[in-house]
This record gives C-alpha cells, sequence and structure tokens, in this order.
C-alpha cells in the first residue's frame, strides 16, 4: 500500500477536558484535517477527537488485542506522563466517549550504525541521531475497519513534524512482526539490527506532507 501524505487529512486536535482558554484558542488555529484518504471510508473526525490523556479518560476496557499494549495503558502510561518519560494522546470516541485509540511519544535517538544506508552515509559522524520514538500505539478491537490506527499514525507523524524540539527522525517500536508491517506499509524502513524497529525521516515525512513528494 501507498499512502501519500499529502492526500490525508488529519483529525483536528481537540484540547483536553480542564484545558485552559489559551490552549484551547491554539487548538481552533490547528489546521484541520481528518483521515483518511480513503473516499469509501467516513471522515474520522466526525466520529473521534484526538486529545491528551487525563484522568477523566476511561481506560479499563481498552482491548487491542495485544496483552502487553493493554496492560500498560491500563497501568504504566500515567507513570510515565507523570515522570515525562512520554507524552500520551487517546483518539475518544465523541459519541460514547470510549477511548478508541492510543499512542505515546518520547524523545530518544537510534545509534548511528542502525540507521540504513543510503539514509546513515548523508547524516553526520555524531555517535547517535536525535529521534522521537512512537513507543506504543493501539486501536481497540471494536474500532476497526475505520481507518483509526493510520489516523492516530499520522496524528503522531504530525505533532513531531511541528514540534520545536530537534529531532532528525521519527521511529516506531514495533511489539511484533505484524506491527513492523504496519508502520513498513507507510513508508518507515527498518534498522539494519532491529527489524521491529523502523525509521522515518522527519524531512520526508515534511516533504511527503507539503505534497513535494509521494
Ligand atoms: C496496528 C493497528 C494500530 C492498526 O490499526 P487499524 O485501525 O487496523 O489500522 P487502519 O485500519 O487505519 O489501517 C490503515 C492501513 O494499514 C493497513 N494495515 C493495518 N494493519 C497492518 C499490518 N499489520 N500490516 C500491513 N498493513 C496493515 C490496513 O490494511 C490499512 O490499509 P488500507 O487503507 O489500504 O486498507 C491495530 O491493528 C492494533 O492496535 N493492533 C494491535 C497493537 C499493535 O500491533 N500496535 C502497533 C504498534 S506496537
Amino acid at each position: 500500500m501507498t499512502v501519500k501524505l499529502s492526500d490525508v487529512r488529519w483529525i483536528s486536535r481537540t484540547p483536553a477536558p480542564g484545558t485552559d482558554r489559551s490552549a484551547r484558542a491554539q487548538c481552533t488555529f490547528r489546521p484541520c484535517r481528518e483521515a483518511s484518504c480513503r473516499p469509501d471510508r467516513a471522515p474520522v473526525s466526525a466520529r473521534f477527537a484526538i486529545e491528551a490523556l487525563t484522568k477523566a479518560h476511561q481506560r479499563k476496557t481498552f482491548l487491542c488485542g495485544n496483552e502487553r499494549i493493554d496492560r500498560y495503558f491500563r497501568e504504566a502510561v500515567t507513570p510515565d506522563i507523570k515522570r515525562r518519560y512520554a507524552t500520551c494522546f487517546v483518539a475518544r470516541d465523541l459519541e460514547t466517549n470510549r477511548i478508541a485509540g492510543f499512542y505515546t511519544l518520547s524523545s530518544s535517538n537510534v545509534p548511528l550504525t542502525a540507521v540504513p544506508e543510503p539514509l546513515a552515509s548523508r547524516l553526520p559522524r555524531y555517535p547517535t541521531v536525535p529521534a522521537v520514538l512512537i513507543g506504543w500505539l493501539g486501536r481497540d478491537q471494536s474500532y476497526a475497519g475505520l481507518g483509526l490506527g493510520e489516523a492516530l499514525l499520522f496524528d503522531a507523524i504530525k505533532t513531531v513534524t511541528e514540534a520545536l524540539i530537534g529531532a532528525h527522525a521519527i521511529f516506531a517500536d514495533a511489539i511484533d512482526g505484524k506491527a513492523a508491517a504496519f508502520y513498513a506499509a507507510f513508508g518507515f524502513t527498518p534498522l539494519t539490527n532491529r527489524p521491529n524497529s523502523l525509521y522515518l525521516p522527519v524531512a520526508t515525512a515534511q516533504r511527503l506532507l507539503s505534497g513535494e513528494a509521494s
């Protein structure tokens, strides 16, 4: 599957309940785009809001089909957020308030030796490449077939491309080979020594977003 990011309309990020008015005002000015690029699918933003995880979100019933991911989301993500090891964004079903999916972002780095060629030879000879890690991503099983995994991934990419902190790449730690295939379908390349860790240069994502390349 080839996905042209420039064709994708994004979900608008809505502020978390309780966020202050300035944050709400900022959100209003975010580009309001929504997945999916597939004409046969309903726009995801008609049904979901993507927002930062808060205490108000109900997580107990979330089931993405992978026990480790479900347990992490139920039990471990909050301490990670409190320690600023990760940020977590959720897709909330606007009708029921159920959490339909989530992803986390953390600052990280990739050893230069793990970056595949020809990407590696174009990079400075520092030992590591600054990157943002998509550590966890999951979509509740009852929301399959809506393009929500794609929408969450693109929202994560967009968040990284807009961040004001230097990061050369986005990389994703896939939980298994199937998850790795999901990222690969969107242009992520496996690291040389870790096939389930996949890499996408931010500049590539930006070019694709602006429609300069496909
Ligand atoms: C991986 C996951 C997030 C995908 O979510 P989803 O809602 O099924 O994804 P979408 O429906 O948006 O799929 C988008 C596209 O990716 C494709 N895709 C989905 N899973 C795929 C996979 N494992 N391999 C290759 N392509 C895949 C879909 O076919 C779809 O393409 P299409 O539009 O041409 O049909 C979801 O299956 C999940 O939560 N799995 C369990 C947890 C997991 O593996 N997380 C991954 C990160 S660790």
